[in-house]
């Protein structure tokens, strides 16, 4: 019998709570670790989605139960998904610790993801990420390749040691890296390479990452029409409950706002205040 269980969801029609056997768990770079988890839960995801993993034993009310990891990548034919996440705090430093063979609980896909549909092959999409925002990037990258898209990836990290996922990027495409120190690639942030191209020759942005870095490629990107930003780093409950990822939109109307966690992650440039 499925372990599976289908819920009704407020926005995504496709949630599933699973209990998903661990596959795979290493450590990718300082502080960054990936999960591969095996379950049904995959064939319903896409790219941009996340899932929202209990990070407490069962029973337990602290820490806070479950944490949200956007969808890295899947794999339909062995039924798995990757996930990948930084270490920080009580509740993801007990995910850590979850061995191959264990079974983590998991709620999802969750949010909307990005909208590919206006695309065609033969189009160049840029697709720029910054750190614990690069996961996504990387299932959405795939997707846009099988479509005949041409992807150049700009990837910002603090350091060599922080980088992850650069050579998996590399088989699908033209590949930039920036990192603050200069270890790898391009010293600075990921407009220092951005710049050297004309915007018009982009049909499409992607990007996710930190604040600093979506509202830089706003500035640049606000008259673009298929300009996209996922707002993941603003997430809390996850799962339209908390309202501490709620964003204002530049409407005049006084209650016109967004969750990032149902009507996010992944919102056009300027439709929210980042
Ligand atoms: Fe809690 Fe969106 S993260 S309502």
């Amino acid at each position: 019998m499925s372990k599976a269980k289908q819920l009704t969801p407020e926005r995504s029609p496709l949630m599933i709570k699973e209990d998903m056997t661990v596959i795979r768990h290493e450590e990718l770079a300082n502080d960054i670790c990936l999960l591969v988890l095996k379950g049904e839960l995959v064939t319903h995801a896409s790219p941009g989605q996340f899932v929202h993993v209990r990070v407490s034993e069962k029973g337990m009310a602290m820490p806070l139960l479950r944490r949200p990891i956007s969808i890295s990548d899947i794999d339909l034919e062995q039924m798995t998904m990757s996930i990948i996440y930084r270490v920080e705090g009580e509740g993801t430093r007990r995910l850590a610790k979850q061995k191959v063979g264990e079974i983590v609980d998991v709620l999802g896909p969750l949010g909307q993801g990005f909208e590919t549909s206006h695309l065609t092959s033969g189009d160049n999409v840029l697709i720029v990420g910054g750190g614990v925002g690069v996961p996504p990037l990387y299932y959405l990258s795939q997707t846009l390749v099988q479509q005949g898209c041409k992807v150049t990836h700009v990837l910002g990290y603090q350091t060599k040691n922080h980088s992850f996922l650069v050579h998996s990027f590399e088989t699908l495409g033209e590949t930039h890296v920036t990192t603050v120190d200069g270890s790898l690639g391009t010293q600075g942030f990921v407009t220092n390479v951005i710049d050297r191209w004309p915007l018009e020759q982009w049909d499409s942005l992607f990007a996710c990452g930190p604040t600093p870095m979506l509202k830089a490629l706003e500035e640049r990107f606000l008259d673009h029409s298929n300009a996209f930003l996922s707002l993941e780093e603003r997430m809390g409950c996850g799962i339209g409950a908390c309202f501490a990822c709620v964003c204002q939109t530049p409407s005049e109307q006084p209650y016109d706002y967004r969750k990032v966690c149902t009507d996010g992650p992944v919102f056009r440039v300027g439709e929210v205040i980042l």
